[in-house]
């Protein structure tokens, strides 16, 4: 029942070039397709299911969405309890209380985004390892498997149903905590596009550009490995050519949920190889510190990132232009990169995405914005080198976008 991820790249060899050696870690197993979510009841039950907790918020349950996995729970006998409070930016004190509610089941199934399945995984591990989450902070801390976690999402966009990591805010201490670990994975994700028909604009585009931002800090990432290529770029194409669509008309462009879908899928699994970038690294501390959505910082950072980093890999920026449709073949290699940054700008530019503003963040608090991004791990496969003062020219550059 548990898949454990052989070893996370992060303490392992990262790939070097052909006379290196690296490692590559699937994702749990994936269902996908338009309906899939009625196979859940059934799939359960195969894996040896009775009694679950579904990790999930209000809206999806007043939205008739979590009733699709209780319909389907109900046909295939499995008991379940519906814990309905899980907040973006998900906090220590909601992975307590589905712990609490969590006591004696045999498996959790997280309906949503991250904010949703992140709590699942979290309290999954507290189950089996007990302490606080706070104690699991980091790669592989905890050392016993956790609860079966069945990942659900509802939204194109975090990849957190195929990535070894639970992200959960510290409220006290306005941090964003990632722990990640071998057997920190979904067990089984269901995948059902027609579960994201009816999001609205705002929250398509926001999520959607946190999987694009996944894909391409994956994709120039230092730790870019010849498994994890390909799948990024299939994950940037069909994100590239999906979110305008899917935030427009995704109530009956059917193709563009599917397409978005599968991208977010994909850029979960390569992210999961290669880690990401300082996009990341500076939209965690605007969600800890102002609640700014996960999606919207990412939207905003990724291409003020990747004019930042465009010199440190220009192949890959450039390769990014083609993926988006661009022909450049006339262009030297520093123009056709050029091209590839202006198509995530000019993407922030058509989609719904709200300006940093909107959240309260000013110039007054980029000292603290870039102590904090320091502080975290994407930096590290970042392909350029990155100083506490560059962190602040770039939330400066952030700051000024969208006004
Ligand atoms: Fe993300």
């Amino acid at each position: 029942m548990f898949r454990k991820v052989a070893q996370l790249p992060l303490d392992y060899d990262l790939f070097k070039g052909k006379n290196s050696i690296f490692n590559w870690s699937p994702a749990g197993s994936v269902i996908f397709g338009n309906g899939s979510v009625a196979r859940t009841g059934q799939e359960i039950k195969r894996l040896g299911g009775q009694k679950v907790v579904i990790c999930t918020d209000e809206g999806l349950v007043k939205f008739g969405v979590v009733q699709k996995v209780t319909d389907s729970l109900e046909e295939a006998g499995v008991e379940y309890i519906v814990f309905d409070k899980c907040e973006a930016n998900p906090s220590v004190e909601t992975v307590e209380a589905v712990v609490e509610l969590a006591k004696n089941v045999d498996m959790l199934i997280g309906v949503g985004g991250g904010s949703s399945i992140d709590p699942a995984k979290a309290a999954a591990i507290l189950i089996t390892n007990g302490g606080n989450i706070r104690d699991y902070e980091g790669c592989d801390v905890f050392k016993e498997p956790p609860l079966p976690v069945i990942a659900i999402p509802t939204a194109a966009g975090t990849g957190a149903e195929t990535t070894p990591f639970a992200v959960i805010t510290d409220v006290q201490k306005q941090w964003k905590m990632a722990i990640g670990g071998s057997y920190n994975i979904a067990s089984l994700a269901i995948c059902d596009p027609e579960l994201t028909a009816s999001l609205p604009p705002m929250f398509t585009a926001a999520t959607g550009m946190d999987a694009l931002t996944h894909a391409i800090e994956g994709y120039v990432s230092r730790a870019l490995d010849p498994i994890s290529e390909p799948i990024l770029e299939q994950a940037i194409k069909l994100i590239a050519g999906a979110l305008r669509r899917a935030t427009f008309k995704g109530e009956y462009d059917k193709d563009s949920r599917y397409d978005m879908m599968l991208g977010s899928t994909l850029a979960g699994m390569g992210f999961t190889n290669t880690i990401l970038g300082i996009a990341h690294s500076m939209a965690h501390p605007l969600g800890a510190m102002f609640h700014v959505p996960h999606g919207v910082g990412n939207a905003i950072c990724l291409p003020v990132v990747m004019q930042f980093n465009m010199s440190a890999n220009p192949e890959k920026t450039a390769a990014i232009a083609k993926l988006f449709g661009k022909d450049v073949s006339n262009m030297d290699l520093m123009e056709a990169a050029q091209v590839g940054v202006n198509c995530v700008f000019q993407l922030l530019e058509d989609l719904p995405i709200p300006p940093l503003s909107n959240w309260g963040v000013k110039e007054s608090d980029i000292d603290k914005l870039a102590e904090e991004a320091m502080k975290g791990g994407d930096r590290w496969t970042n392909p350029r080198e990155t100083t506490i003062d560059d962190f602040k020219a770039l939330y400066v550059k952030c700051l000024k976008l969208k006004k």
